[in-house]
């Protein structure tokens, strides 16, 4: 592959996801197997901006596939947003020979790493990364899987001692802007409702929903909800059907970061590497200002343009069914 590239710096910015380790694993060995240097960037931005890169070889990336979080470390950096803070970060590329990137992150990342390139030219390719699949131009994020196993394990567990006491839980699991885990965590955990930020459940519906589950003998329900929800966390839910009815005993159960942990599924650790395979090559090919995604199984690089601050909707069989199945 004839390009001008050499030095190849990757990063994990934003949220850890389960698989980020993957991902730089199969970046790294990738670069190897061409023949460029490889070299890996600490605490996304905020270690372009203070210099903290270390060469990786084909060792530094042993035993990692199985492992959740990132051995490259992250973070959300607001220095980065600073025309200093990104002068700076090209500095220290320029410093260390480093002639393109690789990001592995989400929207934030992205949307980071598009203002540098139309900046500083410096080759670019993203990798979505984020357990909330809300990436526009791939249908599936790394870390998304195993996030909404973990999610469905949960759920399956507070339904032992939901049914044993006839209770009322209220599940709320990650999702600031998506309710990719909430649908399908829903779905899979066998959910009487799921309240996501992309649909309009008001909350008489709900109460509604669930006042009809009580009289047709329902002993117990589990309802799960996106972090971003519009009409209420899971807490604010339960008390609001607290207040206006006392037939229920209600339980809340908030998921938090568990479900950024753990060790990524068979999915995931193929699609990280897949990604991370295609990230390279891509780069070699002169692919350039793009993310690279997975499509009915393909491969596809998508402009920064075309996915930044676009939404990835949820498809509308999903939400039919999550509406047959709960009567
Ligand atoms: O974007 C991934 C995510 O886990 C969201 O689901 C969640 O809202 C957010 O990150 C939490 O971010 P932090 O770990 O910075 O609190």
């Amino acid at each position: 592959m004839e390009n001008n590239i050499s030095k190849i710096g990757v990063f994990t910015s934003g949220g850890d996801a389960p698989g980020m380790n993957a991902a730089i694993r199969a970046v790294v060995r990738a670069s190897i197997y061409y023949n460029k240097e490889i070299y890996g960037i600490m605490q996304g931005y905020e270690g372009m901006i203070s210099g903290e890169i270390v060469k990786l070889g084909a060792r530094s990336v042993g035993n990692i596939i199985q492992r959740g979080g990132t051995i490259l470390k992250s973070a959300r950096s607001q220095e980065f947003r600073t025309p200093e803070g990104r002068a700076k970060a090209y500095q220290n590329l320029k410093k260390n020979g480093i002639d393109s990137l690789i990001a592995i992150g989400g929207d934030g990342t992205f949307t980071g790493l598009h203002k540098f390139f139309e900046e500083y030219k410096v080759p670019s390719i993203c990798i979505p990364g984020t357990i909330d699949n809300d990436i526009a131009g791939t249908d599936y994020t790394i870390g998304y899987d195993t996030a909404t196993n973990t999610a469905v394990e949960a759920i399956d567990k507070i339904r032992d001692t939901a049914l044993s006491h006839n209770r009322l839980f209220f599940i709320e699991v990650m999702g600031r802007h998506s309710g990719y885990i909430a649908i399908n965590s829903a779905i899979a955990g066998g959910a009487i409702a799921v309240i996501i930020p992309e649909e309009t459940t008001s909350f008489d519906q709900l109460f509604n929903l669930l006042e009809q589950a009580g009289n047709t003998n329902r002993k117990s329900s589990l309802v799960v909800v996106a972090e971003g929800s519009k009409i209420g966390g899971a807490n604010e839910l339960a008390k609001k059907v607290a207040e206006r009815s006392n037939y229920f005993d209600i339980k809340v159960t908030i998921l938090g970061h568990l479900q950024r942990g753990g060790s990524p599924t068979y999915f995931d650790r193929v699609l990280a590497s897949r990604m991370g395979i295609a990230a390279v090559e891509g780069l070699l090919k002169g692919e350039n200002g793009v993310m690279v995604g997975i499509r009915n199984n393909e491969m596809v690089y998508n402009s920064f343009d075309s996915i930044i601050h676009h939404h990835h909707a949820i498809d509308a069989e999903s939400l039919r069914i999550a509406k047959i199945l709960s009567i």
